[in-house]
């Protein structure tokens, strides 16, 4: 069985619609997003939109929870002051032009998605199996990725939110982190798609980047009102 991943959308349209394409170009059976609908790029509600038309099934993320539950904070980590205001215009800029549609999609969607391929039992969420707004880096050490199994019943773990990609292989579990579509902060400006095929006996997993029209999304990101900052980190893959 062959499945996309669409991983940290926040609000950029012109990625996702080209990790769509891309994700249908692979004939996968199935694609799955790993929810942060919104937020740094203003187009939550197109997202929101194109996920319902295109039948795409995912989990919620922080921000989904946090966009829809009217939260104080989006429960995201600031690594300076200048981010840390800067991400708090986003975030009411987001709570204010989400629609009462996309507030309602955000909070009815699940924690986590589960399922069985090949007797291997896969799990799908934002950011850990316990908590949707811990950051899950590849060089945490294998005790983490240990405790992290031991609370999920599952073979292959999905997930996200840190927006940087990878796999790794311990103990017989296969950890995947999809990177982020629309978001990305591995340095790689290109949207990230996450291809994982599970056959009997073997898991392979594809990170295809696919370039899109990044400087239309700079654009409106600083026409709607949202701090230029968002643009520039776009720009930088950061
Ligand atoms: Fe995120």
């Amino acid at each position: 069985m062959k499945i996309a991943i669409l991983g940290d959308i926040h609000g950029n349209i012109e990625a996702l619609r080209v990790a769509y394409d891309a994700a249908m170009a692979q004939n996968v059976e199935k694609i799955y997003h790993l929810g942060d609908l919104g937020g740094y790029a203003p187009f939550v509600n197109e997202v929101v939109d194109f996920l319902i038309e295109h039948h795409i099934e995912g989990v919620q993320g922080n921000y989904d929870d946090a966009v829809a539950n009217d939260r104080e904070h989006c429960g995201c980590k600031y690594e300076d002051p200048l981010q840390a205001e800067m991400a708090t215009l986003s975030f009411e800029w987001t709570k204010k032009h989400a629609t009462e549609k996309s507030k309602k999609y955000m909070k009815e969607l699940p924690f986590e998605i589960a399922f069985t391929v090949h007797n291997r039992k896969v799990k799908i969420f934002h950011a850990t199996p316990i908590k949707n707004n811990l950051y899950w880096y590849e060089d945490r050490d294998e005790d983490f990725f240990l405790r992290m199994a031991r609370k999920t019943d599952a073979d292959i773990l999905i997930y996200g939110h840190t927006h940087i990609p990878y796999r790794k292989n311990i103990c017989n579990r296969i950890f995947i982190n999809a990177g982020s579509v629309g978001k990305p902060k591995d340095g790689d400006t290109r949207a990230c798609l996450c291809i994982v095929e599970i056959m009997p006996d073997n898991v392979n997993t594809d990170f295809i980047r696919i370039p899109y029209d990044l400087e239309k999304i700079a654009s409106a990101i600083i026409e709607s009102g949202m701090p230029p900052y968002f643009a520039e980190r776009l720009r930088m893959a950061r």
